[in-house]
């Protein structure tokens, strides 16, 4: 997973450039309205091109050596791990930071019928969204709260377990997210992440497109950025967390960004039709700049510039 097409992230960002500038696009702020409105625009289309139940993350395909699975049971894995650690640690108050549409708050409270199960996110048709679907399904021991996980409302000490899928790489203050994190959880308490990170700090990439293309993969998801891993892991610590268990998924999630790639190329390889399409907004731009990251995802990945991590922690 070393080598990743030069020539062809080149001919990328230079399409990519004549749709959106690329100069614009990597001054803009990311801020919490950004990704709101990212959501906004795109909850739809992830329920119709991604996920009919709600997932907003990415699928796990296989473990190195192991058949492949299917999207659907891809992105189930998350949630399966989680499931794995309610059980461990006998959890019977469980906060998901970030919760989307409710897939996996809703998935653990149907396996856990005597626990309660709470899934904040900022977004509001997110929620609204979540709690449709868990009235549908009728499961009664879930919730879903508008609030920014940078400042929860819930007491210290009043949850077993707490876990965030591919949500705290939106956070603007990662360190408020952790403290808050850390303040809920009970002793002992553990908090499991998905999530993408840089492999090593940015300013030390020397390729220049792949620092773009990491920069843009960022931007066109409405997320602040990715951290380096061990910069992150610092904050963990500063916040009292210990880290227990860290593994690499890259590989995993890398079939899933390749498809994703299919598509989204092709509205680049039609830049001037784009252009039209954006001008005359005909999709919504959040979808048309989600569909850079979406070019982008596998150089990223192959380069090893980013890697899609499970970490598991505890205060
Ligand atoms: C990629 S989606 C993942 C959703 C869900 N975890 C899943 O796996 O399907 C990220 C979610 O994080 C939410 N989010 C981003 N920043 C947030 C914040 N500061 N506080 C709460 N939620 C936030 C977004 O609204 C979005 O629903």
């Amino acid at each position: 997973m070393s080598n990743y097409n030069k020539k062809e992230l080149q001919t990328y960002l230079n399409k990519i450039d004549r749709v959106f500038k690329i100069d614009k696009l990597l001054s803009t702020k990311v801020d919490e309205d950004l990704t709101v409105k990212y959501y906004r625009a795109n909850g739809k289309y992830y329920r119709w091109l991604h996920s009919k139940q709600g997932a907003m993350h990415f699928p796990l395909y296989f473990k190195t050596g192991r058949e492949g699975r299917s999207h659907a049971e891809g992105l189930l894995q998350q949630p399966l791990h989680i499931q794995k650690k309610v059980r461990e640690t006998n959890a019977m108050r469980i906060l998901e930071l970030g919760s989307g549409q409710g897939f996996n708050s809703i998935f653990l409270a149907e396996q856990n019928p005597h626990a309660e199960v709470i899934g904040v996110d900022l977004t509001p048709s997110n929620i609204a969204q979540s709690k449709r679907q868990a009235k549908y399904k009728e499961v009664e021991n879930v919730r879903f709260k508008e609030c920014n996980f940078e400042q929860l409302h819930f007491a210290d000490n009043s949850f077993d377990l707490v876990f965030a899928i591919e949500s705290l790489s939106h956070s603007q203050h990662i360190e408020h997210a952790l403290s808050e994190a850390q303040r809920v959880l009970k002793p002992g308490g553990q908090l499991i992440v998905f999530d993408g990170f840089l492999q090593q700090p940015i300013e030390v990439i020397t390729d220049e497109n792949l620092k773009k293309a990491a920069q843009l993969f960022t931007i066109g998801f409405a997320m602040h950025d990715f951290r380096p891993i061990k910069s992150w892991l610092e904050v963990a610590e500063k916040a009292g967390f210990q880290l227990l268990h860290q593994e690499d998924l890259s590989v995993e999630t890398l079939p899933n960004l390749i498809n994703f790639q299919k598509g989204s190329k092709k509205i680049f390889d039609y830049p001037r039709l784009s252009k039209i399409i954006l001008g005359l907004r005909l999709l919504p731009i959040p979808l048309l700049k989600h569909a850079i990251s979406g070019v982008l995802g596998p150089y990223i990945m192959q380069s090893k510039t980013v890697g899609y991590y499970c970490l598991e922690l505890r205060t």
